[in-house]
């Protein structure tokens, strides 16, 4: 049987969701607004837009358009400057072998991510044809929660819902995948990432022949 597999990526296949931390916590502070771990949280899954909003509102601030727009420009040329070294050693532990058994048992990839960074982060990390289908920020109207990354990601490899499985690492992208009707997995924290289907803190704690239970597992 067949289902298809749906990734996420800043988080979930890389390590990039410490460098967005960093540069979000640069420009919060950059507009005297405080920015912990906690907030991180929030924003992870989040589209580069509505998270400058969130930050904005958490501090209680209001800025022009123009310093809105500057103010993400300025973050992605931190981020990019973070990530520039980024390479094969990145991948998260245990997912360039998963990948490589849903190739070789021919089970259909995707990939859902609210990032507009991802094709070239897939290339620095060399696994960009691993994926028959690319869904990215550059090619969705609705930010996670909403499920229309994940639906775009389905529809596109020709499968249902039902018969499709999420990887993620937020909430926002955890409640996403549950709202459009497809299995969760959860990469991180029980407690944080509780909505899912099941969560697990790697792909290396996965069990033995897990890609077999999720092509057995209904929603
Ligand atoms: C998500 C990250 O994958 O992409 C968020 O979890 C990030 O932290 C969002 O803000 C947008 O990414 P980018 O690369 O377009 O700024
Ligand atoms: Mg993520």
């Amino acid at each position: 049987s067949k289902k298809a597999f749906i990734f996420d990526l800043d988080g979930v296949i890389v390590d990039t969701a410490k460098f967005h931390f960093v540069a979000w916590q640069r420009l919060a502070a950059s507009l005297g607004i405080n920015f912990t771990e906690k907030e991180n949280e929030q924003l992870k899954g989040v589209s580069r837009v509505n998270s400058l909003k969130k930050i904005l509102e958490w501090g209680d601030k209001e800025i022009s358009p123009e310093l809105f727009q500057e103010k993400m420009d300025q973050k992605n040329i931190e981020y990019l400057d973070l990530i520039k070294t980024l390479s094969v050693n990145d991948i998260l532990p245990g997912v360039h072998d998963f990948l490589l058994e849903l190739k070789s048992q021919n089970q259909p990839i995707a990939l859902g991510s609210a990032s507009k960074n991802a094709r070239p982060i897939l290339e620095k990390l060399g696994v960009k044809d691993m994926f028959d289908v690319i869904v990215d920020g550059t090619n969705v109207t609705k930010a996670k929660p909403d499920p229309e990354v994940f639906l775009n990601a389905c529809n596109q490899l020709g499968f249902s819902p039902q018969d499709s499985v999420v990887f993620e690492d937020s909430v926002a992208g955890v409640q996403a995948a549950n709202t459009a009707g497809m299995i969760s997995i959860g990469l991180g924290e029980k407690d944080i990432l509780h909505e899912a289907d099941a969560v697990f803190n790697h792909f290396t704690d996965m069990p033995q022949d897990y890609i077999n239970t999720l092509l057995n597992k209904k929603k």
